[in-house]
């Protein structure tokens, strides 16, 4: 989703802050702006949709100075056009704006403006900001209410009074033509972190933007101001006063994310996750004792042993995960344990017991609607924690407490690495969980060494992936693909149904095998694709009926299944072998040929694999 990157230092900032646009990417976006204050005091922006390649062919050899602004955007508020591209400039084009978040009163602010004669240029809420700034900083008269005299000139002040009058949420980054060598920046629920160079200071929504510079940060929060000059930066409230911050030190060891041989980044993130679930496991397993250790729970057995209930709150493949961990919770622990999406949980008032654990899970620690799930948990005091991928992230400063999933950088906008290791660490809490209660020693051990295993399983399969071909013929001119499959399956193939979907645009339905003859049964005809996950995991014969009712109307059966089941492959037209796993395991095998799956699909459709069209890496509106 958007990113923003600015720069103040003895450098020409037009190269660094293209580098640091080609490093927000991954994220997704539509368009790619940029403004650098020139040494002639102003601003010179350029704009561009598309790509940031593209932007860096527009612009001119040399733009002079040394501090700038730049943006990558994914439309909100208007289509995706030059003029909707960030920075968006004043009438006077002395002040740019770079915006990420959405400003939810818009509407009415605007046609303010309107009244007192602005005009405006682009479709977009961010236009509102930098108009409203204009005019704070003019020490015009208040749109309707006091202004404070003060303004006139001051960028703080006029930043705060402007602020002090949005609804919604935003991390910005402001200069003016008049104040050289500054950036302004303000967060509201979108993240932003400084990062202290050596006499230069940047500025990004994302650390990663950063790490080629600097590993000296500061994370701004919610309901502050910046001032960011090349000596470092000056934190405010809202209110005016200033503010103390702490300067973090960002992780050496974040790992590769360079695509090396690989074509894509998806196919490099698919055969990473061997390596990745073992830095997951690191360290957190106790195979003697049969058990696992998540230090950064900081939760001992006699807090364990009390909880009620565990509830998983995540979005997109985070929520698949969930549902994956919420039924080995139930297994292994015997409490009630339930996932939900975590932009359901926040908006329906949930009931949060104050006894009972939550759990956020995140890759990118940054998805809105997640992090809104956590305020709210916390607001109605329960106690909330972190399984998130990216240190420091907004959802894990949130919690404060949880679990890094160790999954290394994900670019790819369609999640794989991420959900193998998100379901291992909650296999991990659940085998922790389960130890305080019924779950004996003998059945701890022998999870914990499949565990221990799982890494080798993974890499077995990806050696000899089986016919994903014959899948992807299959599939890619199918008018829509019908995904099945029982208990931890199930959440297996809404995640393969989510992975074809986003990556090849292919329609796909993911249903619990059982709920398949209440319904869905109605789209299938002759040649349709159906993919049945059905491993050997005690709910494998009943997936099996199931499949047998789609084959009795012409569907075509790709079946994922464990090696050796020659009764299962039987059965269909293109059948796929995973090594065999402790049933509970099944998930992190049975997903990599779905994942394979939708890599080829999307392959052999042409898509962008790795930025699939109007989706976004970190998704941070609601
Ligand atoms: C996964 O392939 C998707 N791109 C998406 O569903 C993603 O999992 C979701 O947006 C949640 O992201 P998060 O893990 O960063 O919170």
């Amino acid at each position: 989703m958007c990113g923003i990157i600015a720069y103040t230092g003895p450098r020409q900032a037009l190269n660094l802050l293209v580098d640091g646009l080609h490093r927000l990417e991954y994220r997704g976006y539509d368009s790619a702006g940029i403004a650098v204050q020139s040494p002639k005091g102003q601003l010179h922006v350029e704009k561009q949709v598309g790509r940031v390649t593209e932007l860096a062919r527009k612009l001119p050899a040399k733009v002079p100075g040394t501090c700038g602004i730049a943006h990558t955007r994914w439309a909100t508020h208007g289509g995706v056009t030059t003029e909707n591209c960030h920075p968006h400039l004043d009438a006077l084009e002395r002040i740019a704006v770079v915006h990420n978040g959405i400003i939810e009163n818009m509407g009415p602010l605007k046609a303010r403006l309107v009244a007192e004669g602005v005009r405006f240029r682009s479709e977009t809420d961010t236009e509102v900001i930098v108009h409203l700034i204009a005019h704070f900083y003019d020490g015009m008269g208040a749109l309707g209410d006091s202004v404070s005299p003060d303004a006139a000139g001051d960028p703080v002040v006029a930043l705060r009074s402007a602020l002090a009058r949005l609804r919604g949420t935003w991390g910005l980054a402001v200069i003016f033509a008049d104040h050289p060598g500054v950036v302004f920046a303000a967060r509201n629920g979108s993240p932003l972190v400084v990062g202290l160079g050596e006499g230069e200071t940047f500025l990004a929504s994302d650390p990663h933007a950063l790490t080629p510079h600097t590993r000296r940060v500061v994370f701004l929060h919610d309901g502050e101001l910046a001032r960011i000059d090349t000596s470092g930066v000056q934190t405010y409230r809202l209110d005016g006063a200033s503010k103390s911050h702490t300067v973090d030190t960002l992780e050496q060891e974040w790992g590769d994310s360079s695509l090396g041989e690989f074509p894509h980044y998806m196919l490099k993130e698919i055969h990473e996750q061997p390596e990745a679930l073992r830095q997951c496991l690191s360290g957190r397993l106790v195979v003697e004792e049969g058990t696992a250790r998540l230090g950064g729970l900081d939760l001992g057995p006699r807090e364990l042993v009390r909880l009620p209930h565990v509830t998983l709150l995540g979005c997109g493949t985070a929520f698949h995960a969930c549902l994956v961990g919420a039924g080995a919770i139930e297994q292994l622990a015997r409490i009630p344990a339930r996932a939900e999406i975590a932009s359901e949980h926040r908006l329906r008032n949930p009931v949060i017991d104050p006894e009972a654990l939550f759990f956020a899970v995140s890759q990118s620690g940054e998805t809105a609607d997640t992090l809104g799930a956590v305020k709210e948990v916390q607001v109605k005091g329960g106690q909330v924690m972190g399984v998130v991928n990216v240190v420091g992230s907004s959802i894990a400063r949130a919690c404060g407490r949880g679990v890094y999933i160790h999954s290394g950088p994900e670019m790819a906008v369609a999640s794989t690495k991420a959900f193998s290791n998100m379901v291992t660490a909650l296999l991990l809490f659940a085998l922790q969980l389960g130890r305080t209660r019924a779950l004996s020693p003998l059945q701890g051990r022998e999870l914990a060494v499949a565990l221990q295993d799982a890494p080798s399983l993974l890499r077995a399969y990806l050696a000899q992936p089986g016919p994903i071909e014959d899948a992807v013929r299959a599939v890619i001119g199918a008018k829509m693909v019908l995904f099945l499959g029982r208990g931890a399956s199930a959440a297996v193939a809404a995640e393969g149904a989510l992975k074809l979907m986003e990556v090849a645009y292919i329609p796909c339905v993911a249903y619990p095998s059982g709920e398949m003859k209440h319904g869905p049964i109605a789209l299938l005809e002759p040649g349709s694709p159906v993919v049945v996950i059905a491993p050997d995991d005690g709910l494998k014969d009943k997936t099996l009926s199931n499949l047998q009712e789609c084959r009795a109307r012409g569907a075509r059966i790709i079946l994922i299944y464990t090696e050796g089941d020659h009764e299962a492959a039987a059965l269909a037209d293109v059948a796929i072998a995973v090594p065999r796993s402790h049933p509970l395991l099944s998930p992190l095998v049975t997903v990599l040929p779905l994942q394979l799956l939708a890599y080829r699909a999307g392959l052999a459709l042409g898509r962008d694999i790795d930025r699939p069209r109007n989706l976004a890496k970190s998704v941070t509106v609601e």
